[in-house]
């Protein structure tokens, strides 16, 4: 089993896309759970119509210890099981007694066996929520757009790994195998993203994996509401890249065999 996050001190910038996409593409060949770790709900909001629905069945009710994991736990689609977030998730700093550090950790442990990926959308600001998620992950991936503005807040993630998220990470038993950085909104023609992807591969070399162009098709949600619907648009493609050099080609060799077998 390995964790995914991805993270970024900047909002906007792809994260609960990117992690929607990623997620949908291993659970062709792998079980994934997805977690909603964003208080503003983006992804809850993809999956989930109703406040009722939800019902208070939250990560933020099992990070207080007042629900069971797996009363959060639904089925989306084949392979893919979603816990959805809160939006009173940004009071769990004041709230979180005991285990800080790990809490997310132990809350999902129970169930790690289950998946072989677990993924996560954070919020943006890096408040505790996302500090969790860092301490926890094998992966992490910092989605970026390609302006100076954006590019300079990745030190702040880089930072906070460096300084604490390995740490809280090796006391748990957890190994970062990899940080990656994928530029985001990318348009190919303009000057802003052909200096802006220079300076990025000049900065972080080979971390810098793939690239997702800024498309209307993303945007206008509505037409991909369906999850199978993401299969058919060109991001999709684009985003097949990002998980193959994620894990190294792993994948690839997984739709190589689940090819032959059918
Ligand atoms: N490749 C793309 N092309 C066009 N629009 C995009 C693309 N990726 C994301 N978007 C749009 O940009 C907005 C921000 O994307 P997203 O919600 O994935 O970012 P985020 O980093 O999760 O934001 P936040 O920090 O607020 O959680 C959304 O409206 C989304 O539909
Ligand atoms: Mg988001």
């Amino acid at each position: 089993m390995k964790i995914i996050s991805f993270v970024s001190a900047k909002g906007g910038v792809g994260k609960s896309t990117s992690a929607l996409y990623c997620a949908y593409i291993l659970s062709k060949f792998y079980k994934v759970l997805l977690v909603d770790l964003d208080n503003q709900n983006s992804l809850t909001r993809y999956f989930i119509n109703t406040h009722k629905e939800i019902n208070n069945k939250t990560i933020l009710q099992v990070l207080l210890e007042k629900i069971s994991l797996k009363e959060t736990i639904k089925q989306v689609s084949h392979n893919l099981d979603f816990i959805p977030s809160d939006e009173f998730l940004e009071s769990l700093d004041a709230e979180l007694k005991h285990q800080r550090e790990y809490k997310l950790f132990y809350t999902l442990k129970p169930v790690m066996a289950d998946y072989d990926y677990i993924i996560i959308d954070s919020p943006p600001n890096l408040p505790v929520h996302a500090k969790l998620a860092i301490s926890m992950s094998n992966y992490i991936v910092i989605p970026t757009p390609l302006s100076d503005w954006e590019i300079d807040t990745i030190p702040i993630v880089i930072n906070y790994i460096k300084a604490y998220g390995i740490q809280n990470q090796t006391t748990i038993g957890i190994s970062l195998d990899k940080l990656s950085i994928v530029p985001t909104l990318v348009e190919n023609r303009h000057s802003i993203s052909i200096t802006g992807l220079e300076r990025l591969k000049a900065e972080y070399g080979k971390d810098v994996i793939g690239s997702i162009s800024k498309r209307e098709e993303i945007k206008q949600q509505k037409t991909y509401r369906n999850i199978e619907n993401l299969e058919k648009t060109l991001a999709y493609e684009e985003y097949l890249k990002v998980v193959e050099l994620l894990l190294d080609k792993k994948l690839s060799q997984k739709r190589k065999t689940v090819g032959a077998k059918s």
